[in-house]
């Protein structure tokens, strides 16, 4: 019975890696849940903000919604053959220590997924990733094999997935419950 939040790596009104966490939520075994959250109002990190002014609510707001789940599911862009700034600005802000708080990504289970119009379905950008999930001490879980999701314009369709690629993210998803609740 995993209680999964969803990070989706981007601010885009029609993100094809918010659909594919949307996509993910109803796929998601019975009993479990996956609620997809927003790094939409989450400022650029800078420590003298931290400093003088404490973490802003709505990096509280999300740290609290991560820190309660049994695990997380990010959706990553690729950008420049990279990570995207803006969920890396994210994670950076999640990542800080809070007076009276425990360190939100230590031992937390973590499986990683994406989405390009691009043929390579992310997987720069998830090999890229790697170093700060090791850093943030993840328990990072791939299942086998990444879930990469390449020439989105072709597998979504009014922002509903192709019925393939939905066999293979429920199994994906599946895995990653189970591992979970193990
Ligand atoms: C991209 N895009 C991209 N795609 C890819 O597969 N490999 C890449 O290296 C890049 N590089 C890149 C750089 C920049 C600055 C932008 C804006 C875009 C395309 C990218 O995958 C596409 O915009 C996705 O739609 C972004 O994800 P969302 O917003 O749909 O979730």
């Amino acid at each position: 019975m995993a209680k999964l939040v969803g990070i989706p790596g981007s601010l885009r009104r029609d993100s094809f890696n918010r659909a594919l966490l949307n996509a993910a939520a109803k796929l998601v075994p019975e009993g479990s849940e996956l609620n997809v959250l927003s790094i939409n109002d989450v400022p650029l990190f800078n420590e003298d903000v931290e400093r003088d002014e404490g973490t802003p609510d709505s990096v509280m707001a999300l740290r609290h919604a991560v820190a309660a789940s049994d695990g997380i599911i990010i959706s990553t862009p690729e950008y420049n053959a990279g990570v995207p700034g803006v969920l890396k600005n994210a994670l950076d802000w999640l990542s800080r220590q809070v007076e009276g708080e425990a360190p939100v990504f230590t031992g937390k289970p973590l499986a990683m997924m994406g989405a390009t119009p691009g043929g390579l379905g992310t997987a720069l950008a998830q090999a890229a990733w790697l170093p700060t999930l090791r850093n943030l001490r993840v328990r990072y879980w791939t299942g086998g094999g990444n879930f990469t999701l390449s020439r989105a314009f072709a597998e979504f369709s009014d922002g509903e997935l192709s019925d393939e690629k939905q066999e293979h993210l429920a199994k994906f998803v599946g895995g990653f419950c189970k591992h979970v609740d193990e």
